[in-house]
């Protein structure tokens, strides 16, 4: 006997994948592309995705208009998938989304963005990027280091105080705070991007896998970045 409860189930299920599931272009076979190593994978992705960009440690190619595939390039991209997965399901008002994540942390599925331009900056947080990024620095600075700050005007320092208030500014202190994130990785301009959500342009972090544990271990020497742990 099929139960009511097991259709219910069903469609709803149906109806989440249409919405959720990522569009790959149907030469992209997940169940090739699964078992292969780091390098095995970049290069199979890029032959049937678009290429996007590369980091310190991850290449980032288009699976469709709305979403980005990272791939890990040695330990330390592992580490940043992983960490970025665990973010962005705590701070979805700051951060690109990620979707989907391998087992292994190999690669993660993120919402995609364009990079943030001066204009988004200042659509988005009412001061020019400079000023936003220097805010933010000294904002991180004061409250995580003690640092007083120093402000060239008293009209300065009124708007750092505004700037401190918003939410923005808030969530952004809590996730390097609660996350030991590397402050230098997050206060740049090509760390964050603009996504839409719900039809407008959002400013967002895509770059937020860096913590001050994983910089000191994989980056300062990279003795570690490629060793098998
Ligand atoms: N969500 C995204 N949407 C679009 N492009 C992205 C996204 N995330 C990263 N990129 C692009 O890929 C580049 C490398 O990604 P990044 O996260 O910086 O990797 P890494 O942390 O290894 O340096 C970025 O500089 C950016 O150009
Ligand atoms: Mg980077």
């Amino acid at each position: 006997m099929i139960k009511l409860s097991d259709i219910l189930y069903e469609s709803t299920t149906v109806e989440d994948d249409e919405l959720d599931e990522a569009n790959y272009p149907a030469e992209f076979d997940q169940k090739v592309f699964d078992p292969l190593s780091l390098p095995q994978k970049a290069k199979y992705a890029r032959k049937h995705l678009k290429y996007i960009a590369k980091g310190s440690s991850r290449i980032v190619l288009e699976i469709d208009q709305e979403t980005v595939l990272k791939i890990a390039m040695n330990r330390a991209g592992v580490q940043q998938n992983s960490t970025e997965a665990d973010i962005s399901r705590f701070y979805p008002q700051i951060t690109a989304k990620v979707f989907e994540v391998s087992p292994s942390y190999d690669w993660i599925e993120m919402e995609k963005a364009k990079p943030a331009r001066s204009a988004d900056f200042l659509a988005a947080t009412g001061l020019p990027s400079g000023l936003f990024f220097e805010f933010l620095d000294k904002y991180i600075s004061k409250i995580l280091l003690g640092r007083e700050p120093l402000f060239a005007s008293e009209s300065h320092k009124k708007l750092f105080d505004e700037f401190t208030k918003t939410d923005l500014a808030e969530k952004v202190l809590d996730v390097v705070e609660n996350h030991d994130l590397l402050k230098g990785d997050i206060v740049r301009p090509t760390a964050w991007g603009v996504v839409t959500r719900d039809g407008s342009p959002y400013l967002v972090l895509i770059d937020y896998g860096i913590t001050n544990a994983d910089y000191d271990f994989y980056y300062r020497s990279k003795r570690n970045l490629n060793r098998q742990f």
